[in-house]
């Protein structure tokens, strides 16, 4: 091969999303209908019928470029946050907002990236990409160690990430100890708040008040979870303007279509679907957890729509519940290889996970 990429990018190791349905239905000779998949934190009421109409009617402006502003979305959600539309990116899905803050605040070869050891994957992950050195903050019992990120704050530090409630462990940072990591922040680094299961947390942190007082901000939200749009891939951020002004300015002209535009309006329109998905959310959690206590097994209690479980070896149980058309997410690939996760899924689901699991944790440990 005579062209040659750069090494940073060509020795990546890639994303290694949850196995889709049609993949694992072929795989194993079964009837993709009877497949449950608890990998991905998706909603499993899918997304909103006034958002699935909302993008059946977009389908009639297929041949139109979308809103390449995303004019009418960005002011619908600044309306329910009480902010303007310069505080709102789009982005597709709120992982290409992770993507602007490294194109805006970071430079190949140099400063330092800081987010926690089992942190969501894609912080890492752009950070090779980028080929900015990345610094993972060793985490007390999985919770994230603010006290760590302070003392690693020093002034060649360009991003900071804080994930709350972090993915793949389901714990969130408490209010107390977030105000005043934010409020000690420094001036130069820009400080990242991944809030993409905002909706199913209770008493949430002041995110929005820190982004109005024009702190260092950007607080990342995402249409993928709650509201069940994780196929159309539309996220945001919200950041003070100045901000904001610096990340738009890294995105490709239409990054978002006009079908997931149109469907996270609807949706926004649509708490009543929200509210369905987060009791049906909390109601599967505290059955998951109350089932894994009583199988023994050791388990992170879960904060927003999954929960971390350790069962030994957690490829082979993967693989092993996916023979029997249950997709979970191995985390073997975030140095968990004991632990696995399990999305919140409708109770015919949790059913299925509590009549096949303890068949197959007795002979994996
Ligand atoms: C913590 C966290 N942040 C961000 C994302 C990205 O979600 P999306 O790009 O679908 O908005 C995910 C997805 O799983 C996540 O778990």
């Amino acid at each position: 091969m005579s062209a040659i990429p750069n090494d940073y990018v060509a020795n990546l190791e890639p994303y290694e999303p949850g196995r889709p349905i049609p993949d694992v239905a072929r795989e194993h000779g079964l009837d993709p209908s009877q497949i449950a998949k608890l990998a991905s934190n998706e909603n499993p009421l899918g997304a909103s019928p006034r958002a699935l109409q909302a993008i059946r009617d977009s389908l009639a402006h297929t041949h139109l470029y979308p809103d390449g502003a995303g004019l009418a979305l960005r002011d619908a959600i600044a309306q329910t946050h009480g902010l303007t539309r310069d505080h709102v990116v789009l982005g597709c899905g709120s992982n290409e907002i992770i993507e602007f803050c490294y194109h805006a605040y970071t430079q190949p070869g140099k400063g330092r990236v800081l987010a926690s050891a089992y942190a969501f994957a894609v912080y890492g992950l752009m950070a090779r990409l980028f080929n900015v050195p990345f610094e993972e903050v060793p985490d007390r019992d999985f919770q994230h160690d603010l006290a760590g990120f302070a003392a690693r704050l020093q002034n060649d530090v360009r991003l900071v990430f804080l994930a709350s409630p972090n993915n793949p462990t389901g714990t969130r940072i408490p209010n107390a100890e977030l105000t005043a990591f934010v409020e000690k922040f420094p001036a130069g680094p820009l400080l990242v708040i991944d809030e993409a299961y905002y909706e199913f947390i209770s008493e949430p942190p002041p995110t929005i008040q820190w982004v109005k007082q024009g702190r260092p901000i950007v607080v990342l939200r995402t249409f993928s979870k709650a509201q069940g749009l994780a196929g159309l891939r539309i996220g945001y951020g919200l950041a003070h303007p100045d901000i904001a002004a610096v990340l738009q300015k890294s995105r490709q002209p239409f990054n978002t279509s006009a079908p997931a535009q149109a469907a996270a309006l609807a949706s926004l329109a649509d708490q009543e679907h929200v509210r369905t998905t987060l009791a049906l959310t909390y109601a599967g959690r505290d059955r998951l957890h109350s089932f894994l206590k009583k199988l023994g097994l050791r388990f992170i209690p879960g904060t927003a729509n999954f929960v971390m479980v350790e069962v030994g070896d957690g490829d082979a149980v993967f693989l092993a519940l996916q023979k029997r058309g249950l997709i979970v997410r191995p985390l073997r690939s975030y140095r968990l290889p004991t632990w696995i996760r399990i999305s919140i899924g409708t109770p015919e689901q949790m059913a299925r996970l509590e009549e096949i699991l303890p068949q197959i944790i007795p002979t994996q440990k």
